[in-house]
């Protein structure tokens, strides 16, 4: 949606720059085409709040796109259609490149650059409106508020997208790792003085149209509050930080909707600016942590591509793939927890193909799959529905409840979704919902190393009796179970 969502803000741009010609049936028929494009999102996000419709809810939230661009491109006759169609080409062959090239576990990464793109593209649609006229007397207060509205959410979406870009991507600047939380003194008095300085200005703009100084202050102010605000966060949040910056970008498309007075581009924004809060909200409730508390900052050390904490001292149980495939097959529940590791490998073919078997031997299989298991909303649900395993095998942390009637926890690739310190209150992780793997009769935890996970911090499961480390890479490991359950 933040693709669209810029494409159309552009296109929105482009059309509304050229003068209008028409009638009040072409007006009406504009209306009722955007209306209809609404609809298409509205179904569209619907059905993507379930694995089983969520390709075609894509299919038909895109269809909702394709026409309101088509609308837009036709209901304006004179809209420099070379320049459109330069843009399509450069943005599609960008967006080309990046699809093909990223790999599945870059896609946190991809998808905050994506709406920090969705951000800029709307201050700079709300920047050449503002400095298109020769005379600022032509912006109507209504429309100077929209144009200050947009630099600044636009602004903040695009400068914070981009430190989460850094932090996901575990960048440093000058020897400080930027996953970290970065906060100093008085960090959130200022942050607030920031925020009253922009309505100053934004009420400057109001009172005079042609307080230039005051536009270009806000592009300022908002671009350093974009990385004020994010810099503090740890990076176990940032699934919830990535997921609010699409909101900011939804918001930011429908307050440049008002600049342009774009019906299509409101609507699409509104719509992205309360799904993508919803979305926050549960990835909070699945956190088990408030917003405020997020965006207070300070939660998850993010250690471990430093290297992890020690684990000199404690010893684990090892097995190899034979003897991890005779355990499974003895099985009558076996419980699946996939996690980012799984991404790693793709192991998802493997697994689905071990789950399998598994059941084709009278083994009860089900997947628990964890809110934020991976690295972007539903990363687990869009791996498993690719290796077409069945809807009905998979399952929420509802699972906790059958957990003691679980002969053996296969966890491959996860960390810390399975992380028992979590129910302890001086933990990093503290109060974050996980699978209870370890009231399981078994838990086999396939992972290559006792490496810690995203929040950086060790895993007291991989020392307990009851679990056993298949070392290796999934992939690998899976298959080799695999084969060895052919064989059996
Ligand atoms: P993690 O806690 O990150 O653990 C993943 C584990 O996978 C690592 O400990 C790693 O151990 C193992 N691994 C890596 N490559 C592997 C491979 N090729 N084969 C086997 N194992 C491999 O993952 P999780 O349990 O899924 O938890 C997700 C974490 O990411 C949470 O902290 C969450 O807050 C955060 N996060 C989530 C999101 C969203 S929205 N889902 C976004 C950003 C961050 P080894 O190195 O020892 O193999």
């Amino acid at each position: 949606m933040t693709i669209a969502g810029t494409l159309s803000s552009v296109l929105a741009q482009a059309a509304t720059s050229a003068p209008v010609v028409s009638g009040d049936v072409r007006e009406f028929l504009v209306k009722i085409a955007y209306a209809i494009s609404a609809i298409f999102f509205v179904f569209g996000l619907k059905m993507l709040s379930s694995p089983r419709t969520a390709r075609r809810g894509n299919l038909v939230a895109a269809i909702g796109m394709a026409l309101a661009v088509f609308v837009t491109l036709a209901s304006e006759p004179n809209i420099g259609l070379p320049v459109i169609i330069a843009g399509f080409m450069v943005g599609g062959l960008i967006g080309l490149i990046a699809a093909k090239k990223v790999p599945m576990t870059g896609m946190p990464e991809m998808v905050a650059l994506f709406n920090g793109s969705g951000g800029l593209a709307s201050a700079v649609v709300a920047a050449a409106e503002y400095w298109k006229v020769a005379d600022f007397s032509e912006h109507m207060l209504d429309s100077r508020i929209a144009i200050a509205l947009t630099l600044l959410i636009g602004m903040v979406t695009f400068t914070g997208s981009v430190v989460a870009y850094a932090k996901l991507a575990g960048k440093q600047i000058g020897g400080v790792r930027l996953g970290n939380p970065i906060t100093f003194p008085l960090q959130h008095l200022l942050n607030v003085v920031i925020i009253l300085a922009v309505i100053l200005l934004a009420v400057a703009v109001a009172m005079n149209p042609a307080a230039q100084w005051a536009n270009i202050l806000i592009i300022l102010i908002a671009a350093l509050l974009g990385v004020l605000i994010t810099i503090p966060i740890g990076g176990a949040d940032m699934p919830v930080v990535v997921s609010l910056l699409n909101s900011y970008s939804g918001l930011a498309a429908c307050a440049a909707g008002f600049v342009l007075k774009n019906n299509g581009l409101i609507i699409s924004g509104s719509l992205v600016g309360a799904s993508g809060l919803i979305l926050t909200m549960i990835m909070c409730k699945a956190m088990n942590r408030s917003l405020l508390n997020v965006m207070a900052g300070g939660f998850g050390q993010d250690v471990a591509a430093a290297g992890g904490t020690s684990v000199e001292g404690k010893t684990v149980r090892q097995m190899d793939a034979e003897e991890a495939a005779m355990v499974l097959e003895a099985c009558q529940k076996v419980f699946i927890i996939p996690g980012y590791g799984m991404a790693v490998a793709q192991a998802q073919h493997a697994v689905a193909e071990m789950a399998g078997l598994l059941a084709a031997k009278g083994v009860e299989v089900k997947y628990g799959v964890h809110p934020v298991a991976g690295r972007m909303p539903g990363h687990m649900n869009v791996l498993l529905a690719e290796a077409n395993v069945p809807y009905e095998q998979l399952a929420d942390l509802g699972l906790n409840s059958e957990m003691d009637q679980c002969d053996a926890a296969l966890i491959i690739g996860a960390n810390d979704v399975v992380n028992p310190d979590a129910r302890r209150s001086d933990s990093q992780i503290a109060g974050m919902p996980i699978f209870d793997v370890d009231k399981a009769r078994t838990v086999m935890v396939c992972k290559r190393s006792l490496n810690p996970g995203f929040a950086g911090i060790q895993n007291p499961l991989f020392f307990l009796e009851n679990t056993v480390m298949l070392f290796g890479d999934a992939k690998k490991m899976v298959s080799s179970i695999v084969s060895e359950l052919k064989e059996s």
